[in-house]
Order: C-alpha cells, then structure tokens, then sequence
C-alpha cells in the first residue's frame, strides 16, 4: 500500500549535521506508570538516559522531547528537518490518526525510524494502521524500550551510507 516511503540516500542525500531528534507524543510522559503490563515499568527518563548513552558511543548528539500536542510534535518535525540528522519518532496515539503528522514527515529531508514499544499489530484494530510508517525508513514495534536503541543503531548506519 506505500509508496511514498523513501530510502535513506533518497530522502536525505548527503547525511546532515545536527543532533537526532526523539520525539515522543501523546500520554509517553505517563510511561512506567502507565498501562505497566503493555508498557513496562521504565518511565521517559530512563529511555532518555539509555539513548544518550547509545548515541554517545556511536558520536551523536539527541534532542529528546516529548509532547502531548498534535501541532508542537508537527513543528518539531520540522525543526528536525531543518537542523536536525535524523529522526526517531513514537507518535503513540497520533500514529493512528494524524494525516498532519504524516504530511510533516513527507515534508523534511531527513530519515526517519517510528518507534512503538508495544507490538501495535498484536492490538486493537484501531491500532494496525500508522499514518506515519508510509514515510518512514523503517518501524520498530514489540520490542520495548530497546526499540529506541535499535532505531538508533538504524539511523546511524543510515546516515553513514548516505
Ligand atoms: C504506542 C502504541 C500506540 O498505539 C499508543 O497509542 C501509544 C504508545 C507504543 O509505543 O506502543 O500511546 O505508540
């Protein structure tokens, strides 16, 4: 069904400088608190800490944020196009909902990982279609949060190639 996803050299040419973007929407804030038996027990902070150490060893800088907006993560989308390398984004529930979120993706001119720490397709039906996995370079879903380190691991080696 998608078509417009683009490779790393496609989307990004040569690889950008700047530091890489983590963006995190709706109600992740409530992480380690929330739903433990779907999201485990690590809150925000601690995902935070893991991908800075990981970006650390592999010589990238992170801007890591999080928001409940719809229109603050499209205007960090943006930002991480315009001064940012790269792209890992969890946009939880805006995922199954946000044309705007896809189109800000489509927009910027750098890679992009999506993020889910739960398995999206082993839930509900609502859950099974991301807006946001057509213009991205890959997903990550079902893993916990290793799946940031794993996007990160991803990008990196996308941004070496490009
Ligand atoms: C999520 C999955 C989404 O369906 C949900 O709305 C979230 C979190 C995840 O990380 O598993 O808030 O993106």
């Amino acid at each position: 069904m998608a078509t417009s996803a683009k490779t790393a050299s496609a989307k990004t040419g040569p690889a950008k400088v700047g530091p890489i973007y983590v963006l995190n929407g709706p109600n992740l804030n409530l992480l380690g608190k929330r739903e433990p038996h779907i999201y485990g027990t690590e809150g925000l902070a601690g995902i935070e800490k893991r991908v800075k150490e990981r970006a650390k060893a592999l010589g990238h800088k992170i801007e890591f944020r999080q928001t409940n907006s719809e229109g603050e993560l499209i205007t960090w989308i943006q930002e991480a196009g315009a001064k940012g390398a790269g792209l890992i984004i969890n946009p939880a529930a805006y995922s199954h909902t946000s044309i705007g979120l896809h189109d800000a993706i489509a927009a910027i001119d750098v890679p992009v990982v999506e993020v889910h720490i739960s398995n999206i397709h082993k839930r509900e039906a609502f859950r099974h279609h991301s807006y946001v996995s057509s213009v991205a370079l890959g997903v990550i879903c079902g893993l916990g949060p290793i799946g940031y380190e794993l996007a990160l691991e991803a990008l990196a080696e996308a941004l070496k190639k490009a």
